[in-house]
């Protein structure tokens, strides 16, 4: 674990690791996860885009599931990103059917497992369908107290925190204080304000960028780029992901 204090409004706790394994170790309660990769997958296999986006789905499904063992408090996936619109109409109609098809047939297990779903990002500007399953979605799972999953739909870092910044100066503006923002103030409007802080950012197929996701959350993040394509992604990768993270935050403490 880190003894290193956070600055305060980062987003991580203060006191470093607030987890420690049997081990000593520390471990993970939030990991984010950009999905890349299924378009590869499928070219690799001469199939249509499509059906690397649909096994994308069955590897966030067997992943949500086996994530149960793993004690993480949230999982974030980068599901849809603000600049994805700029993908052939096909493909973005692809991933909006997939997405309802997703909430459609896995909310039962979900909410019977007790995740509670949160959605992430400009959600409310996708078709009017999509908002009203994940209205249902988001008030079938708000009471559960396991895992948080949130689902970054119609996201973009910049914007998130723009918005973020944009409310905490007019609260500031409403106390009298002037447009004075504080980093503490700008976190505590981001969307993922009531989420732990993120550990973990975790990337497939081998691009080591992130755009555009959870910018001002992963300041204090551990990275790891694995070059697997996210259909292939399983938990296995994600267990040793966690379990190297663990390793990395032991040594830092360890100075
Ligand atoms: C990037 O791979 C992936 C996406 C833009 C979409 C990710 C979506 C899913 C995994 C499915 C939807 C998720 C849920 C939660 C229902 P890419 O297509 O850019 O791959 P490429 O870089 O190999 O072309």
């Amino acid at each position: 674990m880190s003894g290193v204090a956070a600055p305060s409004g980062s987003g991580v706790a203060a006191d470093g690791c607030v987890a420690p394994t049997a081990a000593g170790a520390c471990a993970a309660r939030h990991v984010a996860i950009i999905m890349d990769g299924n378009g590869r997958w499928a070219k690799a296999r001469f199939m249509p885009r499509a059906l690397g986006h649909s096994r994308g789905v069955e590897a966030v499904r067997k992943l949500v599931r086996g994530c149960r063992g793993l004690g993480l408090e949230a999982l974030t996936l980068y599901a849809f990103s603000s600049e994805n619109w700029r993908r052939p109409a096909d493909e973005v109609s692809d991933l909006m059917g997939l997405l309802k098809r997703f909430i459609i047939s896995d909310i039962d297990e979900i909410a019977e497992n007790g995740v509670r779903l949160k959605v992430i990002g400009d959600w409310r500007a996708l078709p009017a369908d999509i908002v009203g399953l994940i209205e249902g979605a988001l008030a079938r799972t708000a009471a559960n107290t396991g895992m948080t999953l949130a689902i970054a739909l119609n996201y973009g870092s910049q914007a998130e925190i723009a918005r973020a910044a944009s409310r905490a100066a007019a609260k500031a503006l409403s106390r009298g204080e002037g447009p004075h923002v504080t980093p503490e103030a700008i976190a505590a409007e981001l969307d993922t304000a009531d989420m732990p802080p993120l550990d973990l950012v975790i990337r497939t197929s081998g691009e080591v960028r992130l755009s555009n996701f959870l910018l001002w959350q992963a300041a204090y993040a551990e990275m790891a780029f694995l070059p697997v394509l996210w259909p292939d992604f399983t938990v296995d990768h994600m267990k040793a992901a966690i379990d190297d993270f663990a390793r990395r935050e032991r040594r830092f403490g360890g100075r």
